[in-house]
């Protein structure tokens, strides 16, 4: 069992180079085996969640290898498997994008559902939702669901709740049913363009993905193509507030800073600097004192539920009383309990969180509760007087490449230890 041991009180100077997206990642993997062919896909981040699917890939008869560290080779061609095992998916939340992708070419799917982050009742009703609507037949055998249909049609589908995950998978489906459908209350996160963009190479014809309206042609057959992820705008939002608690000045790069714009906005806001560039931010909080803001999450452009822990943990030691409204997951303030052991006020009711900023932090021994909550005990360490250690160290590694490593380079005191006895 690894965890991080961090020593605090350090200014983060330099440049961190941000990886591909692990939420593209797991849906343009999924959507590989759509295709008869072989696809290249590269700026695939390093990370446990996409090793998870390289696995299941295989298992399923695709063959895919390793090009190098972030560029995967998949032909599925022999894909024959459509029935998924929990063994295979249990870490993963995102295994659910196999479901859309093997109905779309199979038209039937057994997919044991979701492990992943824990914070809530995570539901995929919208998802199966789509796929009736598509002309499935649906059933649910205790952790397995099972998705079959003779043929499936185009439909007009409307979402009741902005879903990322449903927009993705109903899309996958689609590509390959009779006719056309139309998603309307689309979710339109940087990655559903993503996704959407690579099944078009695929010759996919999708149109409006980014908009909460998306059209989409059902095709025959998809083929091969080599694709390029985006970078990780969650990543690179850590890092960002990883250099404003640390009154550090790092450049952050190989992003889209656009897809950065709320979390921006808010970090001016409260006084750091903020330069963008092409690709690149560069985040100055040297010398600076940040005052208290409020911040509501939301779907995308609005600010990211999944940047909420670590924004939360800069608020933290912020002048005055800030205040944040979770809007997307209920239970996503299970990480403040940690928090409070490095010294932080704060206070939840329902789905607010009341923070009063303290002076400093000081370092103590807490656990990674998910995988955003483990970068925020990261940052909350980084600003600490003296040692923090945090373990469950693995849902870190479920969504971060090379933390550590990414880390040190920026001049944080970071190991990792392996606390197993040895045998
Ligand atoms: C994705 C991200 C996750 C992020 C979330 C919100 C991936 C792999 N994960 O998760 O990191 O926190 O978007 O930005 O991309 N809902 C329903 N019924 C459904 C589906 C969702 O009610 O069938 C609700 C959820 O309870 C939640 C909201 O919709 O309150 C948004 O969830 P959704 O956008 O679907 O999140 P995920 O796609 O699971």
């Amino acid at each position: 069992m690894d965890r991080l041991v961090i020593k605090g009180n350090r200014k983060l100077s330099g440049e961190v180079v941000i990886s591909g997206a692990k939420n593209a990642a797991v849906a343009v993997i999924p959507a590989a085996i759509m295709a008869q062919d072989v696809c290249v896909i590269d700026n695939l981040p390093y990370i446990e969640d996409v090793k998870c699917l390289y696995t299941t890939l295989n298992k399923m008869g695709a063959e895919s290898v390793y090009e190098d560290k972030h560029t995967l080779k998949i032909d599925s061609s022999n894909v024959s498997e459509t029935k998924v095992t929990f063994d295979e998916v249990r870490k993963m939340r995102a295994s659910y994008y196999l479901l859309g992708a093997l109905l779309g070419r199979f038209k039937k799917a057994q997919v044991a559902m979701p492990g992943g982050c824990n914070f809530g009742t995570r539901p995929i009703d919208l998802h199966l939702k789509g796929f009736r609507a598509l002309g499935a037949n649906v059933e649910i055998c205790g952790d397995v669901v099972c998705v079959s249909a003779e043929k499936l049609h185009g439909a007009g589908i409307y979402m009741d709740t902005v879903s990322v995950g449903a927009t993705i998978n109903i899309m996958l489906a689609a590509t390959m049913a009779e006719g056309v459908t139309t998603i309307e209350n689309a979710a339109k996160e940087p990655h559903i363009v993503d996704v959407a963009n690579f099944l078009n190479m695929m010759g996919a014809k999708i149109k409006g993905a980014g908009t909460d309206v998306i059209k989409i042609i059902g095709v025959d057959r998809l083929h091969g193509a080599e694709y390029t992820i985006i970078p990780d705008q969650i990543e690179a939002g850590t890092y960002m507030i990883a250099a404003a608690i640390t009154g550090g000045k790092v450049k952050v790069s190989n992003i889209i800073p656009k897809h950065m714009d709320s979390l921006s906005a808010k970090l001016m806001e409260i006084g750091v600097g903020i330069e963008e560039g092409d690709d690149y931010i560069i985040v100055d909080a040297e010398n600076k004192n940040f005052c208290a803001t409020s911040i509501r999450t939301m779907a995308y452009p609005g600010f990211p539920t999944d940047l909420q822990p670590q924004m939360t943990t800069l608020l933290s030691v912020c002048d005055g009383t800030s205040m944040v409204t979770e809007n997307v997951w209920e239970k996503r303030y299970q990480y403040i309990d940690e928090l409070k052991r490095l010294g932080a006020k704060i206070t939840v009711e329902g789905r607010v969180a009341i923070i009063e900023g303290v002076k400093e932090l000081s370092g103590a021994s807490v656990e990674a509760t998910d995988l955003r909550a483990g970068a925020a005990m990261i940052i909350a360490a980084l600003k600490a007087r003296g040692e923090t250690v945090i373990g469950e160290v693995k849902y870190i590694d479920r969504g971060y490449e090379e933390v550590e490593k990414k880390f040190s380079s920026l001049g944080a005191d970071i190991k990792r230890i392996n606390v197993e006895p040895e045998v």
